[in-house]
């Protein structure tokens, strides 16, 4: 049942998020040019938005609308994102020695991943706009997301993507209709022919915090883990980044929701999860002035964590930083071996960045940088059905 009404959103304004410079949030913008930074959706503070008033709401993620920042809800454009489910970890947190761990699982969302929440959102914001052309590099995942929500608003969109992503992303964004550009190279090199494209032809950018909606979808990531777990929250999330929308959405999410009075505090330490063969935000703490000189970023079974430049880089430091976390990186065979252990043991077939997420906890814990008491959450972002002809 549908019992939004009307237009709820309580957005003020868009931040320049080093500045704070403000940006207007009623017309199309990209991100801060002032400080060559992604723009942050503020909200008033909207003490009149009760947590009793989720009781009937419908279970997806649009219900968090006054601290959503669409202004029409004719415009949503929505596909049942959100509202997945926390399972527990039994089996494996029995081998391995943890007493609370609990994996939200995205794979249960349209397109099979996290990355319909963001798409969801920053499409339904460009048909606010009167947008009816995008792109948008990606690693995968997210080029299948905006291809959906641009069949179902009616919205043109081209995707450009690494040749070596297995071939189901392709021919999924072909199926909805979607444009396919290959290239050889990382996501960084798409974002090239995202540039080149996008002026020649007028396309809209959706790159990750190029534009400043896709993290008001990932952030409802946060409100669900806090609302599901009943506003207690965990010890640790776990989270595989790349471009690094999901950890500094879910961060924010939390801290809209200590000024909401909807939780209190500690918040979670949040944790940030790479691939070996592209580690940029470890380089990058480890050594920030100099990181890039020898950095040679590889692909990875884990195709949405192949990012070498992310340009939320700042963000995600700042959010590890804030909760007192951390970054850690795993191999290849790390990987592998965590998607079929969570399949053997769980009954999960993660997506590879999930079960990097999983490996990654094993040694953390094995570690003792995670105690066994801790209530941990994983994010599993996505299906690993998509990869299948990658796993054998
Ligand atoms: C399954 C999966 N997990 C994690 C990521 C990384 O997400 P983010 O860019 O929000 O850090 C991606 C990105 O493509 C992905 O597809
Ligand atoms: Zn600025």
């Amino acid at each position: 049942m549908d019992t939004l009404k009307k237009s709820t959103s309580l957005i003020k304004n868009l931040e320049c998020f080093k500045c704070k410079k403000e940006y207007a949030p009623f017309e199309r913008n990209t991100y801060a040019h002032c400080c060559n930074q992604p723009l942050i959706v503020e909200y008033n503070n909207g003490l009149e938005f009760l947590k009793e008033d989720l009781l009937l709401r419908e279970k997806n993620m649009w219900r968090y609308a006054e601290m959503l920042p669409i202004l029409d809800k004719q415009n949503i454009v929505s596909l049942g994102e959100g509202m997945t489910p926390i399972l527990s970890l039994s089996n494996l947190s029995r081998q391995y020695d943890f007493n609370n761990l609990l994996v939200k699982d995205e794979s249960f969302n349209p397109t099979g991943s996290f990355k319909a929440r963001g798409l969801s959102m920053a499409v339904s914001k460009a048909k606010e706009l009167n947008i009816d052309k995008c792109i948008m590099p990606t690693a995968g995942n997210a080029g299948g997301a905006l291809a959906a929500y641009c069949a179902k608003a009616g919205i043109q969109c081209t995707v450009v993507m690494p040749r070596h992503t297995p071939s189901v992303f392709k021919k999924e964004c072909q199926l909805y209709g979607a444009e396919v550009i290959l290239v050889d190279g990382l996501i960084n090199d798409c974002a090239k022919k995202v540039d080149e494209l996008k002026v020649k032809e007028q396309y809209f950018d959706m790159s990750t915090l190029k534009e400043p909606y896709r993290l008001e979808g990932k952030k409802t990531m946060g409100y669900e883990i806090a609302e599901q777990l009943n506003w207690e929250l965990p010890d640790y999330v776990i989270y595989p980044a790349g471009g690094g929308t999901g950890l500094i959405g879910i961060w924010k999410a939390f801290k809209e929701m200590l000024n909401l009075g909807w939780i209190t505090g500690p918040l979670p330490k949040m944790i940030a999860i790479q691939s070996l063969n592209c580690n940029p935000i470890m380089l990058c703490l480890q050594d920030p002035d100099n990181w890039k000189k020898t950095f040679s970023p590889l692909p990875t079974l884990a195709n949405g964590l192949a990012v070498p430049y992310p340009f939320g880089m700042t963000m995600m430091l700042q959010v590890l930083k804030e909760s007192g976390g951390t970054v850690f990186a795993v191999s290849e065979e790390d990987i592998i071996e965590g998607v079929l252990e969570m399949a053997k043991e769980e009954g999960i077939l993660a997506a590879p960045e999930g079960a990097a997420v999983w490996k990654a906890l094993v040694h953390l814990r094995q570690l003792h940088v995670i105690p066994s008491e801790s209530k941990v959450l994983m994010i599993n972002t996505g299906s690993g059905y998509k990869y299948l002809e990658n796993l054998n």
